[in-house]
């Protein structure tokens, strides 16, 4: 079945408790969206109020790092025992970094922006454990998805299927019950939503409309 991993870029009020809210549902994990306004042009949440998530929730973590640099993120958000630390392909030596977060015993990630040809990464594919394919440009939630993310999503698994790789395809933007079933049905793994669940009362509900 498909995996949820929350964004908590869009939940506005009452942050800590809606991450208590977020812990009781059956999300897989919690994304969090790390920009530093230079990779992107805004900034987003601070290392110490990611603490805080952390000690707000028994949810594994999958960090998105939004960041030219890498490098002093990596090094802090570590502490928080992530599954994934996900880096992008468009930076830098990104090349160092995913051998900075293999050293780390932490799942390695690679995201391409909607611009980004996917063939690009195929050589990169046996150092790594997952694509995040990024359907809107980074920076922003609650932005529409952007079709031709659909298929890439299909290139890449069958890329991956062919060479018998193990890497997941994660999906981040855009995402919600009808998107998710294009994603899904074109082989995704990891489906990342941010304000189709968090602008809602109802996070569970909402959860499982996407994974329908
Ligand atoms: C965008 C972030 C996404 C985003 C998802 O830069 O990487 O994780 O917050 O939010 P929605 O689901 O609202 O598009
Ligand atoms: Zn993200």
């Amino acid at each position: 079945m498909v995996q949820i991993s929350t964004s908590i870029l869009s939940i506005k009020d009452n942050f800590i408790d809606n991450i208590k809210k977020l812990d009781n549902t059956s999300t897989d994990y919690i994304h969090l969206d790390i920009m530093d306004g230079n990779f992107v042009p805004n900034k987003s949440f601070s290392y110490e109020e990611m603490l805080e998530v952390k000690k707000n929730t028994t949810k594994k973590l999958d960090v998105h790092l939004m960041v030219s640099n890498p490098k002093g993120y990596i090094n802090s958000y570590k502490n928080l025992n992530p599954e994934y630390i996900t880096i992008h392909y468009e930076i830098e030596d990104y090349l160092k970094y995913i051998d900075l977060i293999k050293s780390l015993n932490i799942k390695v990630g690679i995201s391409i922006k909607p611009n980004t040809n996917v063939e690009e990464i195929f050589d990169i594919l046996d150092k790594i454990d997952l694509v995040l394919i990024m359907s809107v440009e980074p920076g922003l939630g609650g932005q529409k998805f952007i079709e031709s993310s659909i298929a890439k999503i299909k290139k890449l698994r069958k890329y991956i299927d062919e060479n018998n790789l193990v890497v997941q395809i994660e999906v981040d933007g855009g995402i919600n019950d009808n998107t998710s079933k294009l994603c899904i049905n074109a082989g995704c793994n990891i489906l990342v939503s941010g304000s189709y669940i968090t602008n809602n009362e109802f996070y569970e509900e909402q959860i499982k409309k996407l994974r329908k």
